[in-house]
């Protein structure tokens, strides 16, 4: 069991066997609701039959994390009488989990919440570090608030039924991590991925789960509130995001990422930062992981791309903050020029590294 420090309580990360297990380990069922998403009836439902009375389905889409989607979710909430004292328990991914977190963090101005992830990529990194990230009209995870469950229940046995593209894109985090922390964990990560199979793939996605949030820790406990060197935690994101949305989210979020970290790469040997090797190391090492998303990208509308980069939060005026990378576990954020520095590396990486 972890356990995450954070500003506004300390929360605990444990493991259960399945489904089952994670539900009886919720505090206070008899007053919970629970936010679920609607395939994990579809694929679930014995297990889910004892809560069907308690549960607010939602589907899991990026639509779903907006304003206007949530009137009726705060209704529906309320009218089925959760009050101050209750618990909404989200079990879901990282759609399910921004939504869940967001209502928590504003019904009754804070209410208890807990987390069963569902997905790679909300077991792996967004079930802790206590953000929450909403959409409004285009613009993606504009709106947020900072508001931790008070415990997150993992269990592996659900990643099963996760589809191929979800796994992978849960996978893009899990890279961006271990590449954050340094060459040995990215190395052994690389060897494992080479090795997964059917048989082998649940005790592998544990043990990388466990060391990517192991990794990810520090930073949150840091730097809560994103002001510093949590930053580094965007490493590929600030074109990942870019890529998701000039493409109609038609690129999954961690399959972004590893575009984006690559694109950073790509950016850094151009300022002198990286090796011409490493970036060509890391393009022959991640293909695999990003195919065949790197056809989507080269079909995107490059002003699109660029459009969406300017928006991003972390951007002001002619220059745009980066995550940059001297290699695994070397990176630094900087500011760097759009038109001059960034523009011409993004084309370069879109039109003529990915044609490769
Ligand atoms: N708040 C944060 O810290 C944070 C961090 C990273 C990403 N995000 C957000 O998370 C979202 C992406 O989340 P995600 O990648 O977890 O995916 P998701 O929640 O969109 O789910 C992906 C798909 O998998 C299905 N699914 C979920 N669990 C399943 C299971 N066990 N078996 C079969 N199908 C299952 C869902 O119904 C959906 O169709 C994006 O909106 C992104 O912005 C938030």
């Amino acid at each position: 069991m972890l356990t995450i420090k954070s500003r506004d309580r300390n929360y605990t990360v444990q493991v259960c066997a399945d489904l089952p297990a994670a539900l009886q380990s919720v505090s206070r069922p008899e007053r919970a609701l629970y936010l679920v998403d609607r395939a994990m009836i579809q694929l679930y439902g014995p297990a889910l039959a004892g809560i069907a009375e308690q549960c607010v389905v939602l589907e899991a889409k990026e639509e779903q994390k907006s304003f206007e989607q949530f009137t009726p979710v705060f209704l529906e909430l309320l009218q089925r009488g959760l009050k101050r004292d209750g618990v909404l328990v989200v079990i879901g991914g990282g759609v399910l989990q921004d939504i869940g977190c967001f209502i928590a963090s504003v019904l009754f101005r804070g209410l208890y919440w807990e987390l069963v992830p569902t997905t790679l990529l909300a077991q792996a990194d967004s079930c802790i570090g206590s953000k929450s990230s909403i959409n409004i009209g285009p613009y993606k995870n504009q709106i947020g608030t900072f508001y931790p469950p008070g415990r997150v229940l993992l269990t592996s046995s659900i990643l099963r039924t996760l589809p191929g593209d979800e796994i992978r894109s849960g996978l893009g985090e899990v890279i961006k991590l271990q590449l954050l922390h340094g060459p040995d964990g990215f190395d052994e990560l690389m060897a494992d991925l080479a090795a997964m199979n059917a048989e082998n793939q649940p005790a592998l996605l544990t043990k990388w789960v466990l060391r990517s949030l192991a990794v990810k820790q520090p930073y949150i406990e840091a730097d809560e509130f994103d002001r510093g060197i949590r930053n580094l935690l965007n490493y590929g994101h600030t074109f990942g995001h870019a890529y998701e949305s000039a493409t109609h989210f038609g690129i999954p979020h961690g399959i972004a990422v590893i575009l984006g970290m690559l694109t950073a790469t790509h950016l850094s040997v151009r300022l002198g930062l990286a090796t011409p090797e490493h970036f060509a190391d890391l393009k022959k090492r991640l293909a695999p992981w990003h195919q065949p998303y790197g056809a989507t990208l080269q079909q995107a509308d490059l002003a699109a791309i660029f459009t969406a980069i300017r928006h991003d939060k972390k951007n002001t005026g002619d220059a745009v903050n980066c995550i940059l990378t001297a290699g695994p576990g070397r990176m630094e954020k900087r500011r760097v020029d759009f038109q001059h520095e960034l523009m011409p590396s993004v084309t370069a990486f879109i039109q003529q590294e990915l044609a490769q």
